[in-house]
């Protein structure tokens, strides 16, 4: 477990002092207001507990990627109206990150109060990780405060380098965050299962790669699936599979089979002709038996049967991919019955289960079983990376803070 400095740490009373934030506003937005808050609510307890002390809250946050330049379109001014809405507080929108405007609103702003800084990355330092802006933005702060795991992966200006001219704290929400991450894979109860699934083993062979060595089973779903079978000689008709990582897939099934790590792929699934919502075509089949004008879009049900006698017999899993193309009915029956199996033995007491990835988030949501996983992580490219067993900038500067 990484160790760092929490809000515990603060004395009681932070009246006079300015705790700069860093938390993630990178809201999916549609028609100028966000359609998920899910960020927001999440740094609500940090920025709450900090106003509470009598703080004065500078909130640091990137907004999209306008690539170290001013852009019209992506101010964190945007998403001003929804954090207000979830922390039941105005904020202070301030148009830069340091300099004297940030000094005038420091002024102005009274214990207690928020104010909003603008998009981070419309300063060419931020991703740079510029050590100068770094202490430019630092200089207007007590303390600094990273409630921002889904950012922990960059190492910019606000998320490390700012972290070496403050005293740095983790905010409870990055606290309860990396508490369940080492419970599922830092310091997990065995056996442990995992789940990867998604479109392409390409993108996730750094995942797969560590988690041989961590698992003892690894449950293997969506187009990578085929992508395995494939490797092992089954004709996958026309599905979607990248055929030219034969050698990679075989490479890692004989880690696996070093490490005592089972892989389990399905032997029946789901196959359509074309793909679409409920087609005339769909059947289920025997992995041998799929037709050369067919794609498997889905494990099938005695596959998903079996999955669930493994996380019965396991402690804990960690979750990341669907299992078929779940957007599209009935493709997201393997992934919603394997959600809900992992839901009830979480509820039983009997499994630790720890989620992640934006795909994932949205599986698990249509399962309706969101409140029922250990946690559920909003982390993107973080929680990928934290997969692969990556040490996160964000995190490790929590651990060095020599400000
Ligand atoms: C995210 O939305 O996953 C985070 O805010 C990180 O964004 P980035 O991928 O642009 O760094």
């Amino acid at each position: 477990m990484p160790n760092f400095k929490t809000l515990d740490d603060l004395p009681g009373d932070l009246t006079g002092k300015v705790a700069l934030v860093r938390v993630d506003l990178n809201l999916p937005m549609k028609d100028g207001s966000a359609t998920d808050v899910t960020r927001v609510e999440a740094i609500k307890p940090t920025v709450l507990e900090l106003t509470g002390k009598g703080a004065k809250v500078l909130l640091l946050a990137h907004y999209g990627r306008p690539g170290g330049q001013r852009s019209s379109t992506l101010s964190t001014s945007f998403v001003q109206g929804d954090v207000e809405k979830v922390l039941g507080k105005e904020l202070m929108f301030v148009p830069e990150i340091a300099g004297p405007i940030v000094d005038q609103a420091v002024g102005i702003l009274r214990s207690g109060d928020i104010g909003l800084l603008d998009n981070t990355r419309f300063w060419p330092g931020e991703e740079e990780n510029d050590p100068n802006l770094a202490q430019a933005i630092a200089r207007h702060g007590d303390l600094y405060v990273n409630d921002a795991f889904s950012a922990a992966h960059r190492a910019h200006a606000s998320t490390e380098g700012i972290a070496h001219f403050l005293p740095a704290y983790a905010g409870r929400a990055m606290e309860v965050e990396l508490r369940a991450l080492d419970t599922a894979l830092g310091n997990p109860e065995a056996p442990v299962a995992a789940v990867v699934g998604g479109a392409k083993v390409s993108s996730k062979l750094a995942v797969l790669e560590h988690l041989v060595g961590k698992v003892q089973h690894l449950i293997i779903g969506g187009g990578m699936a085929n992508t395995f079978l494939a490797a092992r000689g089954v004709d996958v008709g026309k599905s979607l599979a990248e055929h030219d990582l034969t050698d990679t897939v075989t490479r890692i099934m004989d880690e696996a089979d070093h490490a005592g790590c089972t892989v389990h792929l399905p032997y029946d699934v789901v196959v359509a002709t074309e793909f679409a919502a409920n087609p005339a075509s769909l059947r289920t089949r025997n992995v041998h038996e799929v037709g050369e004008d067919e794609m498997i879009l889905d494990i099938g049900p005695q596959a998903t049967e079996a999955l669930a006698d493994v996380l019965k017999t396991c402690r804990t899993l960690v979750w990341n991919g669907p299992l078929g193309a779940f957007e599209t009915e009935p493709f997201d029956r393997a992934t919603v019955s394997l959600a809900r199996t992992a839901a009830a033995l979480t509820q039983e007491g009997s499994l630790t289960s720890v989620a992640g990835g934006g795909d994932t988030v949205a599986a698990l949501a249509q399962a309706g079983v969101t409140e029922d996983f250990s946690y559920i992580s909003a982390a993107g490219g973080a929680f990928l990376e934290w997969m692969e067993g990556k040490d996160l900038p964000g995190v490790a500067a929590l651990e060095n803070t020599d400000g």
